[in-house]
């Protein structure tokens, strides 16, 4: 067999390999006579492998990676999708949850703790790569076809505690331990069968029970590693809830750690405004009007409205659609009721939801 020498970006899933790949620091990325992989292909990108030899039949040409197809039909975040923005986005945030999901099965695995600084700086870097805080909300949003969950929601809560620790005005080093209880946070759910966490029927009490279990699970898991105890603390504290009907040790808001509660509302974002099987994915307002309605018991007041204000004022100008089928535009923000602005409609008249018991946003446009 010949050899050719290829550049990463024409890496294709079942290229053989022609030499061991190393990183800056000589460890093995992918093996020599190995075929490669998506993962592995993540994996060199992470490492910034810029190009390799692989194994090709005589006077073969490499075969050219697979197009993507869109199809989505088009709303606020599917145009998001065709950005440039979102193109680089994705790919950074594809390697990190790639390389994320290695370093915790080595972890779990009992070989080594973590490489937490260079997660954390792959975090800081995906934030960085978007111009503001808001812009990463709007990409998240769009980028939700990942198919391990916990992966992909524990990057996108780190990445939400991030842009909520700068809306605090937090320290970068009050940010980076953030971005690391994101990243954590439900570390315990490695040891929760896959076959709970991704049944899609209602849960018997007794697997309830197990898949709570992953707070403290998680915090068994994290409390001799070194890392920052505020870390370890939002990975067993963050389903506590403010007026104590959280778990598992039901924690009212004077006994949960500060940097836990940014992590629950963090959590409850991502994950409401993600699809799951059984349901589609919330409309950021949608998740502001759960917020306004049970979160004010839930959650502590002085990091939930900065997290409110700053989203729904991201928002002014932008057409919705409303429950009735009403479209229309944003052109005031209410500070009394974030989930509930001024519209606009075509014909110029406004609507103001906050008087309008059974009107809310559906879905942005
Ligand atoms: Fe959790």
């Amino acid at each position: 067999m010949d050899m050719k020498r290829i550049n990463i970006t024409e890496a294709a899933p079942g290229m053989l390999v022609a030499e061991d790949i190393l990183n800056s620091a000589n460890q093995l990325i992918v093996p020599k006579n190995s075929a490669l992989t998506d993962k592995a292909i993540a994996r060199m990108r992470f490492h910034m492998i810029g190009s390799f030899r692989i194994f090709v039949e005589d006077g073969e040409a490499p075969a050219a990676p697979e197009p993507v197809s869109s199809g989505a039909e088009p709303s606020y975040f599917d145009k998001l999708r065709d950005t440039p923005e979102f193109l680089a986005y994705s790919g950074s945030f594809n390697n990190t949850v790639s390389v994320m999901e290695d370093e915790f099965k080595k972890m779990l695995e009992g070989k080594t703790i973590a490489d937490t600084e260079t997660l954390t700086a792959a975090t800081a870097n995906l934030r960085a790569s978007c111009r503001t805080g808001i812009q990463v909300f709007d990409l998240l949003h769009c980028f939700r076809e990942y198919d391990d969950i916990t992966y992909a929601h524990s990057l996108n809560v780190s990445l939400i505690c991030a842009v909520e620790g700068e809306w605090l005005g937090f320290s970068d080093k009050d940010i980076q331990i953030l971005i690391q209880c994101g990243l954590y946070h439900d570390v315990g759910k490695m040891m929760i069968p896959k076959s709970i966490l991704d049944k899609t029927t209602p849960l018997t009490p007794d697997e309830k029970k197990t898949v709570e279990s992953h707070t403290i699970q998680g915090y068994n898991f994290l409390k001799d590693k070194d890392l920052d105890n505020r870390i370890k603390l939002s990975a067993v504290m963050h389903h506590e809830r403010c007026d104590g009907s959280g778990y598992p040790m039901n924690l009212t808001a004077d006994k949960i750690d500060n940097f836990a509660k940014i992590v629950a509302i963090a959590d409850v974002y991502e994950a409401m405004t993600s699809p799951r099987s059984y349901r589609k994915a919330k409309c950021p307002f949608e998740v502001m009007r759960m917020f306004e309605s049970e979160g004010l018991s839930h959650f502590d007041p002085k990091y939930l409205m900065v997290f409110m204000e700053n989203i729904t004022q991201s928002y002014m100008g932008t057409h919705v659609r409303l429950n009735d089928g009403t479209v229309g535009t944003i052109v005031y923000i209410n500070k009394l009721c974030y989930s509930k602005p001024l519209i606009q409609t075509s014909d110029g008249n406004y609507i103001d939801l906050s008087k309008q018991n059974r009107l809310y946003i559906e879905a942005m446009l």
